[in-house]
């Protein structure tokens, strides 16, 4: 063993083969100290006659997750990604990656430089680059479609979806996949290379692509989809062009177009945006209230309270983090149906192919049911998501005070109530915590963390972990009225009835929000959700709001009822305008006197966005989440705020807090509504 260097890449031998090790932990990012410390070794190994061969791998958790994001801001310190990997690729010595953890973005980059892959089973691998609003920049749309059938290469570009080791395999991305330590495997593969005198053509020159042909055809339709699926983000749209075109390119053409958009793409606003995203959504995850000693409680089974829609969800969303769920719910029908319909979801996931059976029956199989609560006796946390009435969560807390067992946490999944009240109610505030889902829970990413002045340490830090554990994103937030998410919500909502009078449509406005990027508008989601549970909500705080209610009154609660801000009586994919709706609005203006004009987009954005942002702020100023970021990071993961726009604050200064306060300021000044009234701490911003 010849250690040449302790620095961030380090050499060592095995025979004639050198085995270069990348250690920048925590995911081995491809910092400039990794890219320079490849550099000296890559281009001392070249010419030293001793070394027949080169292996590639990384220490600790994972090999590269790809380039070092946080280096993006800054000029490009040399030799950039590309050079390293032109450095890589141009070996006439067999060269190897040696794949484990996962294997991203610049790292699959620098191990398709290789000539051969060899992975640990347990890798996943991919280009997430979209992700961050770019594409892959040091040749990930050129070599991969050379190297596997194009169309699976620009699945893989245009979605950032991550494959394992075996799809890897049968695409012919690896060579080899190895249950054991996946360097020996290397090693061992390596020295068979050489004996067999076996010499694997570059990615440049191998591969599918020259022997098969392309189906142009087909790629060009597969791009169109893409288009019509971006919503208004760049970067897969770029990523199936660029791909699409490199295969026409010589492979040198190819390299540099690539990179050209790759820095057009970095430099935009889009990817400005996914990369503060990035990064707010690991911050939002850090509470810097929390001692570093505190350890979470354990947790093996969740009990959840209410199989409803979101008890339903909450249980599934466990499962799929590998938690056994216990489902309770003391009406044994409702218990019926909710497991059913667990059963059901998993069943079409199945059928649509983005499951397999064997996961789908394993999750099935972490799902028990029990009408009795003394089965909850076991759990180490119960989720309430009972019916959002007071007295209903009272009387299951009390319920759950007589059969927890001691150091059980309690939660509840209410969207307005205040959880230290329950906490009171259930007679161990310590142990309770607000864990708000979003609906539907076993998809949604977000995990609204309310922490009450009583939660213990332990409970909240059980909270972060376990939303790890289950793929979740959470953000803690303090208490007031709908937390952060629905606190913004009302404010964007406030507005809609009066554009409906003034003579907008739902149609109008929702077309506005789609423009925006949002996956929906707000009449839709209105519809979507059901328009019952805003009306309950409005008349428990003595609220009115006549257009809806009128509906509500009428049963037209949405989609369920074929009727609500649309008509679906030709089906839910088909919403009409709604005709009663349309009388029902014009009826109303002339009562009150409201005089009804055409309504741009703009004014739609700003009576709707801008209250929002305004409301961002107090929630802020109120100390309710710890950092500005941490309202994005609700915003982009709970309500499909696009993410090319970083969330509603990031937007907002990037437009300018100036402006956004003066708009508010002129429509507060023209209305009076209070909706309107700029914030004291947007005043102080401006
Ligand atoms: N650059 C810089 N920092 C990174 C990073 C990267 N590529 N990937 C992760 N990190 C940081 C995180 O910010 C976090 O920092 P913190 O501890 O200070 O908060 C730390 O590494 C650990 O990350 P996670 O908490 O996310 O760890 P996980 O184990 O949960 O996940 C992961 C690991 C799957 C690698 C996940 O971090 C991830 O998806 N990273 C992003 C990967 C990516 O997008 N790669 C493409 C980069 S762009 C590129 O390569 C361009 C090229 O084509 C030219």
């Amino acid at each position: 063993m010849d250690e040449v260097s302790a620095e961030v890449v380090s050499r060592r031998m095995d025979g004639t083969a050198a085995i270069l090790t990348i250690s920048n932990p925590p995911v081995n990012a491809l910092s400039h100290a990794v890219r320079d410390g490849l550099m000296i070794e890559l281009r001392d190994l070249r010419d030293d006659t001793s070394v027949d061969a080169v292996i590639l791998t990384c220490a600790g958790r994972t090999f590269c997750a790809g380039a070092d994001i946080s280096e993006f801001d800054k000029p490009t310190r040399q030799p950039d990604l590309s050079t390293l990997i032109a450095e890589l690729a141009s070996f006439a010595k067999p060269t190897l990656a040696a794949l484990h953890g996962t294997t991203l973005g610049g790292g699959l980059e620098l191990a398709l430089a290789c000539r051969f892959r060899v992975a640990h089973r347990t890798t996943r691998l991919g280009f997430p680059e979209v992700k961050l609003g770019l594409i892959p920049g040091a040749g990930g749309t050129v070599r991969l479609p050379r190297l596997i059938d194009p169309g699976a290469a620009l699945e893989m570009i245009t979605t950032g979806r991550l494959i394992n080791a075996d799809e890897a395999e049968f695409m012919g991305l690896v060579d080899a996949v190895t249950d054991d330590g996946v360097v020996s495997a290397a090693i061992e593969f390596t020295h068979e290379a050489l004996a067999e005198g076996k010499r694997s053509k570059s990615t440049r020159d191998s591969g599918r692509f020259q022997e098969a042909g392309i189906d142009w055809d087909w790629l060009e339709q597969e791009k169109i989809s893409v288009q019509q699926k971006a919503r208004g983000l760049l970067a897969p749209v770029k990523a199936a062009e660029t791909l699409i075109a490199g295969l026409h390119l010589p492979f040198e053409e190819a390299l540099a177009n690539e990179r050209s958009t790759f820095e057009l793409l970095k430099e935009g606003e889009q990817s400005r945006a996914q990369r503060y995203l990035f990064f707010a959504e690991k911050e939002a995850a850090k509470v810097s209230t929390l001692p570093a000693s505190t350890l979470p409680r354990s947790i093996e089974t969740v009990g959840v309270i209410g199989a409803g829609t979101m008890g339903r969800g909450i249980a599934m969303a466990l499962a799929n983090g590998g938690i056994s769920v216990l489902l309770h719910d003391a009406d044994r029908d409702a218990l019926e149906r909710g497991l059913a319909g667990i059963r059901d979801v998993y069943a079409s996931s199945v059928k649509r192919g983005s499951l397999n059976e064997d996961v789908a029956k394993q999750r099935v199989a972490l799902i028990t049911s029990s009408p009795n609560v003394e089965g909850l006796a076991q759990c180490d946390l119960l989720i309430e998501a009972a019916f959002e009435d007071k007295a209903v969560k009272r009387q299951i807390f009390e319920t759950l005070n007589a059969v927890a067992k001691s150091g059980a946490i309690f939660a509840t999944n209410t969207s307005y109530l205040d959880p230290s009240e329950l906490g009171l109610l259930s007679g161990r505030p310590a142990d309770m915590i607000g864990l708000h889902f979003f609906s539907p829970a076993h998809v949604m990413k977000l995990l609204e963390v309310v922490r009450t002045p009583s939660t213990a340490p332990d409970v909240v830090a059980t909270a972060l972990s376990l939303a790890r554990t289950i793929g979740k994103i959470p953000v803690v937030v303090g208490i007031c009225h709908g937390f952060v998410g629905n606190r913004m919500l009302a404010a964007r909502t406030a507005e809609l009835e009066q554009l409906l009078l003034e003579g907008a449509t739902p149609q109008g406005v929702d077309r506005a929000f789609t423009e925006f990027g949002w996956p929906m508008g707000p009449f839709q989601m209105a519809d979507l959700a059901g328009l019952d549970i805003s009306w309950r909500n409005r008349r428990s705080l003595g609220k009115k709001a006549d257009i809806a209610d009128t509906l509500c009154e009428r049963g037209q609660f949405g989609q369920k009822a074929g009727m609500g801000y649309y008509d679906y009586r030709a089906g839910p994919r088909e919403p009409q305008p709604n005709a009663e709706l349309v009388e029902l609005t014009a009826r109303l203006a002339s009562e009150k006197g409201v005089d009804r004009r055409r309504i741009e987009t703009q004014e739609i954005c700003e009576r709707t966005l801008f209250p929002m942002v305004n409301e961002g702020l107090r929630i802020l100023d109120e100390g309710i989440v710890a950092r500005e970021s941490d309202i994005d990071v609700v915003w982009a993961n709970g309500y499909g705020f696009p993410r090319g726009k970083g969330g509603p604050m990031f937007w907002a200064r990037t437009l300018g807090y100036k402006k956004v306060a003066e708009a508010l300021q002129e429509w507060h000044s023209r209305t009076g509504r209070e909706v309107f009234r700029p914030s004291s701490a947007l005043s102080a911003l401006k």
